[in-house]
C-alpha cells in the first residue's frame, strides 16, 4: 500500500480525505518512454474541459501516475494567449504530466513544442485524431491521418527541436477509411521520425466518440512498430483493460470516459492487471468525500465562477448512474454558488444513506 501522506493529492486538497484503497503499482507494467520511466502502464487519456489540475490531482490520489492536460493549440501559445498559459500551470505536485500540441504548420509546432520543453513538462504529444470540424479544418488533429507528407514533417520539426522529453503522436484508426491503413502508415512514419510511443484510438474520425473502439487495430500496429504502444478506446472496467492487453498485445493503456467521476477505476486496472484481488468499491460516503474534494479543488484553483460552472458537469460524472437521480441532477446544473452545490450533494448523500440503512438495494456500480 502506498503512503498516502507522500501522495501529492494528499497534500493539495483542501479537505484531507482518506482514500480507501490504492494498490501498489507493479514494475511488470513499468513503461519505458525514452527518458520518462513509469510504473505504471495505466495512462489518463488528454480530454479538452475535463483534465483539469483538479482532475488530476483526483486520479492521483487513487493510483493514476501519470497525467495529461488538456489539449494546447500551437498558435495559440505561440501568441502567449492568456488561457492557454493558465492550462500551462505545472505545480510540482502534479507530476508526471505530459503536454498535447494540436496544429498543422510543421515550423510552427516545431516552435510550440521547444515552448513547450522549457516549462517542465515531462512528455510531450502530438494530436493526430481529433475529429472536431473546427481543428481538422484547419488541416490539423484526425484530418493529418489523411496528409502523411504534412504530419511527417511536423513530426520531424518536432523531434529535432525537443531533445529532453519525449514526443509521442495519438492517432484514430482512420479518418474515414475503415480499413485502418491510415493509422498503419502513420504509425510507421512516426516511428521513423523518433517518435516514442503511439497512442492509438480504435474509433476512426468520422465515429466521433460513437460506435465500438476496434482493437483489432492497436494489435495491427503493435505488430508493426518497436516503440511503445499504447492502446485506447472503450476501457470502461478493468476486465475491459485486461482483454485490451490480451488482444492487443499494447504495452500501455490509456483511459479516458470511464474514468470521469470514477477514479476508483486506476486502482482496480492496476489490480487487475497486476492479478491482485480488486479494491473493495467506493462506498456511498466515500463517494461523497471525493466529489467534495474534487469541488474543494476546482474552487481552489479556478475562480469562483468558472469552478460554478465546471462542478455542474464534474458533480455529475460522479452520480451518472444513479438511480431517480435526474432531479439531483437539474438541482446542480441550477445551483448559483459552490457552497449551494456542496448542500445539494450533502443532502442527496443524506437521502440515499437512509434508504441503504433501511435495507434497500444501491445500484450504483461504483457504490457498495
Ligand atoms: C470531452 C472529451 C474531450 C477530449 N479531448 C481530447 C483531446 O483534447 N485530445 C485527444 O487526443 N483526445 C481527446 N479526447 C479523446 C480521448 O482522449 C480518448 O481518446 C477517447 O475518449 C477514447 O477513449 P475512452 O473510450 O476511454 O473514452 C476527448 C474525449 C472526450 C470525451
Amino acid at each position: 500500500m502506498r503512503n498516502l501522506t507522500n501522495c501529492p493529492c494528499y497534500n493539495a486538497t483542501v479537505n484531507r480525505v482518506t482514500v480507501n484503497s490504492i494498490p501498489d503499482f507493479t514494475t511488470d507494467n513499468m513503461l519505458q518512454l525514452q527518458s520518462l520511466r513509469l510504473k505504471s502502464g495505466v495512462l489518463q487519456a488528454p480530454m479538452a474541459g475535463c483534465t483539469d489540475l483538479a482532475f488530476r490531482l483526483i486520479g492521483r490520489g487513487y493510483g493514476l501516475e501519470f497525467a495529461f492536460s488538456e489539449m494546447i493549440a500551437s498558435e495559440a501559445l505561440i501568441r502567449n494567449n492568456q488561457k492557454t498559459l493558465t492550462l500551462l500551470k505545472n505545480p510540482a505536485i502534479d507530476k508526471p504530466i505530459g503536454v498535447q500540441l494540436v496544429g498543422s504548420n510543421p515550423e510552427r509546432m516545431g516552435m510550440a513544442a521547444a515552448m513547450i520543453e522549457t516549462m517542465g513538462f515531462d512528455l510531450l504529444d502530438l494530436n493526430c485524431g481529433c475529429p472536431v470540424h473546427k481543428i481538422t479544418g484547419n488541416g490539423a488533429g484526425a484530418a493529418l491521418l489523411r496528409e502523411p507528407g504534412l504530419a511527417k514533417r511536423i513530426f520531424e520539426n518536432v523531434t529535432r527541436r525537443v531533445r529532453r522529453i519525449p514526443v509521442t503522436v495519438k492517432i484514430r484508426k482512420g479518418y474515414a477509411d475503415a480499413s485502418g491503413d491510415e493509422a498503419f502508415h502513420l504509425a510507421k512514419i512516426a516511428e521513423q521520425s523518433g517518435i516514442a510511443a503511439i497512442t492509438v484510438h480504435g474509433r476512426l474520425s468520422s465515429q466521433g466518440y460513437t460506435g465500438k473502439a476496434d482493437w483489432d487495430i492497436i494489435a495491427r500496429i503493435k505488430q508493426a512498430v518497436k516503440i511503445p504502444v499504447i492502446g485506447n478506446g472503450d476501457v470502461k472496467n478493468a476486465e475491459d483493460a485486461k482483454r485490451l492487453v490480451a488482444v492487443s498485445g499494447c504495452d500501455a493503456i490509456m483511459v479516458g470516459r470511464a474514468a470521469l467521476g470514477n477514479p476508483w477505476l486506476y486502482g482496480s486496472i492496476h489490480a487487475a492487471l497486476a492479478g491482485t484481488d480488486a479494491p473493495p468499491p467506493p462506498s456511498l460516503e466515500d463517494v461523497k468525500k471525493t466529489v467534495l474534494q474534487h469541488v474543494a479543488l476546482e474552487a481552489q484553483h479556478d475562480h469562483e465562477k468558472m469552478a460554478i460552472l465546471k462542478c455542474r458537469r464534474i458533480v455529475c460524472w460522479y452520480f451518472k448512474n444513479v438511480p431517480r437521480g435526474a432531479e439531483f441532477r437539474n438541482r446542480i446544473h441550477r445551483s448559483r454558488t459552490l457552497e449551494e452545490t456542496r448542500e445539494i450533494i450533502e443532502e442527496f448523500c443524506r437521502g440515499w444513506s437512509a434508504l441503504l440503512n433501511s435495507g434497500s438495494a444501491f445500484s450504483l456500480h461504483q457504490v457498495s
